[in-house]
């Protein structure tokens, strides 16, 4: 079947890695990408994202399993599997003996561009990634925002059906961050399938169509970042600070507070997690005065994928 009639461009079945001494890096793992998607696989470190992105691009050999790029398999098929998918690694992976027009021109190359096309395309990219006054500098000089942009134009050279980065913002300062997001939106917009790995749950929130939340090797949830909000039942988090003994003020709020479904006392503030936020504020003003608490401020926050994570897995993304 052409490529371009296949939906599902990335399939798993239950794919598996266990490594030499034993950990069992990936345990199991069903998972389908969608043509066009932003796909995000989210979990601590340690989850198993690299070794996941690692079989899908032929670098890590899958001790059982399937897992499938553009209807090719990985194992069976690497070298057909390698002109479907780009790669941006984990780790900086230029050419540090060659400048940065020519880390794109013998990409191109390599992949059987002929010369002028090889040229052109190096220029397209340079203007596209914002990196045409940087050509010809020898790129051990370039930022890491700039050096990732980088590693994202020379991936997408030989124009590959599906785009793996892994942490592509990493290390990187904000602004670098945003800048990337961008150029990854606009790839998004161009129809451009991508899977990306991240621990960072706001990435994931704000740049992926659909999430994976993984953990030992396993998925724990798969669906978009607002259905996973909506899952775990919690319509906010109350933040109330107030002076005096918050375990008491906790007490307090868990009897009075019908929506509530947890509270705890928690870095000199109380938590209330509500199902329903209506309502809820004016209540806690009022239950917290009663039993002789001042709240001398109130915050609410939606639910985040890092709610979910908790949820879960009882334990947060970051250690
Ligand atoms: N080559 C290897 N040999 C043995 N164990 C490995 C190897 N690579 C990874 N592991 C182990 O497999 C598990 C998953 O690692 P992996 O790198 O896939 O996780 P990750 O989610 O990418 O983590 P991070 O967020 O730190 O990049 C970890 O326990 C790790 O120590
Ligand atoms: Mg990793």
């Amino acid at each position: 079947m052409p490529l371009s009639d296949i939906d599902e461009v990335i399939v798993t079945n239950s794919l598996t890695k266990v490594y030499p001494g034993g950990v069992r890096a990936v345990d199991g793992l069903d998972l389908s990408v969608r043509r066009g998607e932003i796909f995000g696989l989210l979990g601590p470190n340690g989850a198993g994202k690299t070794t996941t992105a690692g079989m899908l691009t032929t670098r890590v050999i899958p001790t059982s399993g399937e897992a499938l790029v553009g209807g090719i398999d990985v194992v069976r098929h690497p070298t057909a599997a390698k002109q479907v998918i780009g790669v941006v690694p984990q780790t900086n992976t230029l050419d540090r003996a060659l400048s940065v027009s020519e880390n794109l021109y013998f990409h191109g190359r390599y992949f059987g561009m002929n010369k002028s096309t090889a040229r052109a395309e190096t220029s397209r990219l340079l203007d596209q990634f914002r990196l045409a006054d940087r050509a010809d500098v020898v790129v051990d000089s370039l930022s890491g925002g700039m050096a990732q942009r980088l590693m994202v134009a020379r991936a997408i050279m030989h124009r590959p059906a599906i785009l793996f980065l892994d942490e592509p913002t990493a290390g990187l300062d904000p602004q670098s961050r945003i800048a990337l997001w961008d150029i990854l939106g606009e790839l998004h917009v161009d129809g451009q399938t991508i899977l990306l790995t991240t621990h960072y749950m706001e990435e994931a929130d704000a740049l992926c169509n659909r999430v994976a939340i993984i953990d030992h090797g396993k998925l724990l949830a798969l669906d978009t970042p607002r259905q996973l909000k909506q899952s775990v039942g919690i319509d906010a988090m109350v933040t109330v600070t107030a002076a005096g003994d918050l375990d008491q003020l906790a007490t307090v709020l868990g009897e009075s507070i019908s929506a509530a479904t947890s509270v705890e006392a928690v870095d000199g503030h109380v938590r209330v997690w509500v199902r329903q936020l209506s309502g809820v504020l004016p209540a806690i003003i009022e239950a917290a005065e009663r039993n002789g608490f001042a709240v001398s401020d109130l915050s609410s926050t939606e639910p985040t994928l890092e709610t979910v994570f908790i949820s879960l897995t009882g334990k947060e993304l970051r250690e």
